[in-house]
């Protein structure tokens, strides 16, 4: 027995999608009373869901795959062709465990450690100068740690050139025409500067430590026994390096929740460490950064009286789930104390994906992001004072990714004593 699924009737949305970016699965959602649409986009079928409900079906392995789910110009500029992405299976779960290995609530404490030192740096070149884009300085502050981390030596005259590159790689992935090309050159330049790493690692013309992400992928065995190829090892080292650096999003958008909210900010002068996480975690659900999911069903079945065709192109609402009614009381109201009383559930709050990472493609870096997003918030709140003068902070629900406008932008930066 199957419902007529509500359809939406355009010959193809692709122009709305663009027309109405993070909120196009959610108004639909709204205007048909339903989870789950029928629609047309990118010249094919396409069933997109929202919701607890729709989450725990997408990451039911038996009925989702990821193979080919990603479009081509997504592959050329976020992710990357042949990473843990688009794998499925055994294939996956090998993967993943590399990944997963290497972000220990250890390393994730040394990370942050780093951070907040290239912090502490930065500071100093900011006396004196009239503003600091915040945006900016971040992907900086994050490409040195995160590089200095995974073991990837860089010259200090590198780091805005490929912070800049790991941030376009970003910023392509709703855009069209200069910055999807830009995002283009920076994955074919960073992956050619990796590549070239991953070479000199095996040939041992570069050390690396034991545990190391460059020593780990570099030497990580495929289940065949063989060593990665070197353009694939690439990709993967990207997957850790290029996230880490577009935390300077959710850190942007931190400073703006903190200006904004300053009775929250208040509770982060020298606050305990639960204040910390359930700010963070508002953050990663409030303000909008990834929009959606992609799967393909992997053969024919029914859900919730809906017909799924093998092969048909899924997608998951992060965004609509995140503000979703039913989950969350007043989604549209910035208030972190919500997750003091919240229960922890893998499929209700997915900012980076749900289900279990180990056993799916949920983020492996989400305690990265959380502890990077904790000692940055720390950093601002307790470390520096600055003021905030008239800009634009408004942010597009349209454009994606999205930002603050001016980035958010800091003036008379003082070290606090
Ligand atoms: C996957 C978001 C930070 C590494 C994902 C997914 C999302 C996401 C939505 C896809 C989940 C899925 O397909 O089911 C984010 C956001 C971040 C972030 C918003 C904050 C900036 C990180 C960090 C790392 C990382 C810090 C590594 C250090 C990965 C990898 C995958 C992934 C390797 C692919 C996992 C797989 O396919 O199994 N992330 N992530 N991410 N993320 Fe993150």
């Amino acid at each position: 027995n199957t419902k007529q699924v509500p359809q939406d009737k355009s010959l193809d949305n692709t122009l709305a999608l663009m027309r109405e970016g993070y909120k196009f699965i959610e108004n639909r959602v709204n205007k048909y009373h339903s989870d789950i649409f029928e629609t047309r986009l990118f010249g094919q079928k396409v069933i997109c869901m929202s919701g607890e409900e729709s989450a725990k079906i997408f990451y039911d392995s038996e009925l989702f795959i990821r193979k080919n789910a990603t479009p081509k110009r997504i592959q050329k500029t976020l992710f990357g062709v042949g990473g843990v992405q688009s794998l499925d299976g055994e294939a996956h779960a090998h993967r993943k465990k590399l990944f997963l290995s290497l972000m220990t609530s250890t390393q994730q404490i040394r990370l942050a450690n780093l951070v907040m030192e290239k912090w502490l740096d930065s500071v100093k070149n900011w006396e004196g100068v009239e503003k600091v884009v915040l945006f900016d300085v971040s992907n900086e502050v994050l490409c040195r740690a995160a590089c200095q981390w995974a073991g990837v030596p860089l010259l200090e005259t590198e780091v805005k050139e490929r912070a800049d590159d790991f941030s376009s790689m970003v910023s392509a992935f709703g855009a069209i025409g200069p910055q999807h090309w830009k995002g283009k050159r920076a994955r074919a330049r960073a992956e050619e500067w990796i590549r070239g790493i991953i070479e000199d690692v095996r040939a041992g013309k570069i050390k690396t430590e034991e545990g190391s992400a460059l020593n780990a992928i570099a030497f990580h065995r495929e289940l065949d026994g063989n060593q990665l190829d070197a353009q694939i090892a690439a990709v993967e080292l990207i997957n850790v390096l290029r996230p880490i650096v577009a935390i300077s999003t959710f850190i942007t958008f931190s400073a703006l929740a903190l200006y904004e909210n300053p009775k929250c900010k208040e509770k982060l002068i020298t606050g305990e460490s639960n204040e910390f996480k359930i700010f963070v975690q508002e953050v990663r659900r409030y303000y909008p950064f990834g929009p959606f999911l992609g799967a393909r069903a992997r053969k024919d079945f029914i859900w919730n009286q809906c017909e799924f065709k093998e092969d048909m192109l899924v997608l998951l609402d992060i965004y609509g789930t995140n503000h979703d009614s039913r989950l969350w009381d007043k989604p549209d109201k910035f208030r972190p104390e919500r997750f003091k009383e919240r229960n922890e559930n893998l499929f209700d709050f997915i900012p980076q994906g749900g289900s279990d990472p180990a056993k799916g493609h949920r983020c492996p870096g989400e305690g990265i992001t959380i502890e990077i997003m904790k000692t940055s918030i720390d950093f601002l709140v307790n470390n520096i004072e600055f003021e905030v003068q008239d800009q634009d902070l408004s942010y597009s629900l349209v454009k994606m990714p999205t930002l603050p406008k001016s980035g958010f932008v800091m003036s008379n930066i003082k070290r606090k004593t």
